[in-house]
């Protein structure tokens, strides 16, 4: 079920008595990691209520296709390409019947009709409809359509019949729908990712800072979610939208992104520190605006700050940890101590003395640096870059997990 972490699934319900087993349905794809936004037809919901899913997806539920009102929010065309994959679950007799003549007279066929996420449908239905030819025939249809059916089971029915035609289980059902999806490779994982700069204040409207624009970190959040790990951002003051499907936390100071970085932190297995922290911070922030004296040097008192990666990497339980190295001169020797001392498994080393990589540029060149190797990896745009240091990253964390 690994595979359903980030995944955006559409739960349509239509109506049927196994409706009630949806409920189950939404609850274990969510507990999987996926975001499920369910869609009712009007009779689904004379069988179980639409709060109970809202309640169970943390989403509001979609009932209606000429609903202005949940059209402003996520309207059927933003929710056909939203989906990642499409699960109607009980799909009834008429529905599938619809569903095959093409039609669009409800908002879950219309939206089965826009979308270009695969389509899953657990049949659910008494065995003599499930039998008549015309299902069979929309069955065979749908399927030659490219729609995949899970089930429908045989066994006791409802209404006292025996027979195929009722709804397979919600556990086969969300193991079937996460089969539906490619492993990546970092299906399953979680990854704590801190970039951008710190912002250390000096009083209400002064900071000292420096010039990282959360590129290479934002990057690397991106490449995780592509390889299936579920992201925290943890990130300082940049311009940069959030990726989809990352949790970002927005921060400050050093003192700020610790206490995101440690929050949750044991259910991080992979900790990469890109971000550009301050060293130091000033020993007191002025109340109000410092003003210009007669002196013409003015002394700043400056305090060290935690250093985030060495603290996560310094607990017993310690993620795999990767922290970057920005230097101007001799890089790999600098990035091999940062290595040693920081108690890293790995180190980026970037040379940030170039202005056409590092720091606010759109590319990067590093090499990276473990215990017994080195590994160059030339220029590059900091999004391709980024995809070729999760693949060595997972490489190197499965080697060591
Ligand atoms: O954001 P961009 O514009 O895209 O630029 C990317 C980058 C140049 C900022 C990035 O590639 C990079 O090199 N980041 C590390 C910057 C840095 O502060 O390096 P450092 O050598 O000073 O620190 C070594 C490591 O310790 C880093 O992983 C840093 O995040 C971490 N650190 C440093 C100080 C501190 N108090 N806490 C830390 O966690």
């Amino acid at each position: 079920m690994q595979r359903l972490t980030n995944r955006q699934i559409v739960l349509g319900i239509t109506g049927g008595i196994a409706a009630y087993k949806s409920a189950e349905l939404t609850r274990l794809l969510k507990g999987a990691g996926a975001d499920v936004r369910v869609v009712m037809t009007p009779a689904a919901t004379e069988f179980i209520t639409p709060l109970t899913l809202q309640a169970l997806s943390g989403n509001p539920v979609h009932l209606h296709l000429l609903d202005t009102e949940a059209e402003a929010g996520m309207g059927h065309i933003e929710l056909a390409k939203w989906a990642d994959l499409v699960l109607i679950a009980p799909a009834s007799a008429d529905f599938m019947a619809r569903m095959a003549a093409g039609q669009g007279n409800d908002l879950l066929t219309t939206l089965c009709l826009a979308t270009d996420a695969p389509i899953c449908l657990a049949p659910a239905m008494n065995q003599a409809m499930w039998r008549d030819d015309t299902t069979q025939e929309n069955a065979k249809k749908l399927e030659a359509r490219g729609v995949k059916l899970f089930g429908p089971a045989s066994g006791e029915q409802a209404c006292g019949d025996t027979g195929p035609g009722r709804m397979m289980e919600p556990v086969e059902l969300a193991e079937l729908a996460a089969h539906q999806f490619e492993r990546g490779l970092l299906t399953g994982k979680t990854v704590f990712i801190t970039a951008g700069p710190t912002r250390e204040p000096l009083d209400p409207v002064r900071y000292i800072s420096n010039h990282s624009s959360g590129k290479m970190g934002y990057a690397l959040a991106e490449a995780a979610i592509d390889a299936g790990a579920k992201v925290k951002l943890i990130s300082g003051p940049v311009n940069l939208a959030a990726p989809d499907r990352v949790e970002r936390v927005s921060v400050q100071s050093a003192e700020d992104m610790l206490a995101a970085s440690l929050d949750g932190l044991e259910q991080c297995d992979i900790f990469i520190a890109s971000a550009a922290v301050a060293d130091y911070r000033p020993t007191a922030i002025a109340e109000h605006k410092i003003k210009k004296g007669n002196e013409e040097i003015m002394e700043l008192h400056l305090v060290k700050n935690p250093d985030i990666v060495a603290t996560v990497a310094s607990r017993a339980d310690k993620p795999f940890t990767v922290g970057f190295a920005a230097e101007t001169q001799d890089v790999l020797s600098y990035a091999r101590g940062k290595l040693e001392r920081k108690n890293l498994d790995m180190i980026v080393a970037n040379d940030v003395s170039r202005s056409d990589i590092g720091f606010n540029s759109d590319e990067n060149a590093v090499t990276l640096v473990t215990a017994d190797a080195d590994l160059e990896l030339p220029q590059a745009s900091k999004r391709q870059l980024a995809g070729q240091l999760i693949a060595h990253i997972a490489q190197s964390y499965y080697k060591v997990r």
